[in-house]
């Protein structure tokens, strides 16, 4: 599905209550921080998250058409943490299987009182495709193409806001293959609408950002330059599935490898971030992925917050 084709407007009702989470873009800073809100208040004070009876009369599908670990268990873990009855679809022995269209399994899935669905899909704009056509059915885009995934940078932004407590005077570099990059592309947008004002983007040729440049975003291609003095590193992987031109990976670890030499030009408590999984040696060295300026565990705990709050929100139980 070609971008311009991709609209997030019927995510929003007409009192700007979420109803679908596709993408990022169109939601206010009152949304997003209203998400990080709730999903602060299921974490409590030793850092555990909390359970709710939120979603006791909910039934969720995860819908996983591409390979996932992070975001399809906090999916799971976040429904039971609420309560809902969640079921992983099997689509490698479903109905797809024998050609059953992908709207025909949603309808015969919703026909069984599914309320939600949780979809990852190669191909951009899946889930507002299934959105525009299933009713009303809350759909929640967990990763499609190299569009969006929203609640990845929701739980990137939450664990931001842990570490340095606000957005506007933040410097953040993001680095690799940002065009192939969902995790970025929504990144990019949760940053803006919160106000950071230094969004550093640096990729090698072939990989770099191809949306309309803005105020806020800067791009660099080396690594040096795009590190220097800021406060959060967030690295990407190489989405070799992505790719026709796979570059070699001791070259891109030697030219864009987050090293600690090169951590220590960004600011002394700077933190790492990764969506992952990641590569070590090829993005990341180990003993920064392993390091304490690494948050990146933490990012996958804080996804279950996250998931946890944006389904309560869009089932109007939080
Ligand atoms: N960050 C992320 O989307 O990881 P998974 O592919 O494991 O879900």
């Amino acid at each position: 599905m070609q971008k311009e084709l991709i609209s997030n407007d019927i995510q929003l009702d007409s009192s700007g209550k979420l109803i679908h989470l596709l993408g990022l873009e169109g939601l206010s800073k009152q949304h997003l921080t209203h998400i990080l809100d709730v999903a602060d208040g299921l974490i409590d004070d030793k850092g555990n998250l909390k359970k709710s009876k939120a979603l006791d009369d909910m039934s969720i599908a995860n819908l996983f058409f591409e390979p996932s670990t992070r975001t399809r268990n906090t999916f799971e873990i976040a429904g039971k943490r609420t309560s809902a009855n969640i079921i992983n679809v099997d689509l490698a022995n479903s109905a797809t299987k024998k050609n059953e269209s992908l709207l025909d399994t949603m309808h015969t899935l919703k026909a069984m009182q599914i309320d939600m669905f949780v979809i990852r899909h190669k191909q951009s704009g899946l889930p507002h495709y299934v959105a525009e056509n299933i009713g009303n059915t809350a759909i929640l885009n967990a990763g499609d193409g190299v569009n969006a995934h929203p609640t990845q940078a929701l739980l990137d932004m939450l664990t931001i806001r842990q570490h340095k407590h606000h957005f506007k005077g933040l410097s953040v570099a993001i680095v690799g293959d940002i065009l192939h990059s969902r995790v970025a592309h929504s990144g990019i947008q949760a940053l803006k609408t919160l106000g950071t004002k230094d969004i550093r983007l640096v990729a090698p040729k072939g990989l770099q950002y191809n949306a309309k440049p803005c105020e806020a975003v800067q791009c660099f291609d080396t690594i040096q330059a795009g590190l220097e003095g800021c406060d959060v590193v967030m690295m990407l992987r190489l989405q070799k599935e992505r790719m026709l031109d796979i570059p070699n990976e001791q070259d891109y670890f030697e030219h864009y490898g987050l090293t600690p030499e090169r951590l220590a030009l960004a600011k002394p408590d700077a933190i790492v971030m990764h969506p992952g999984p990641i590569n070590r040696g090829v993005e990341i060295d180990s003993s920064v992925a392993d390091s304490e300026q690494s948050v990146i565990l933490q990012q996958v705990t804080n996804g279950i917050a996250v998931r946890m709050a944006v389904m309560a929100i869009l089932a109007g139980k939080l």
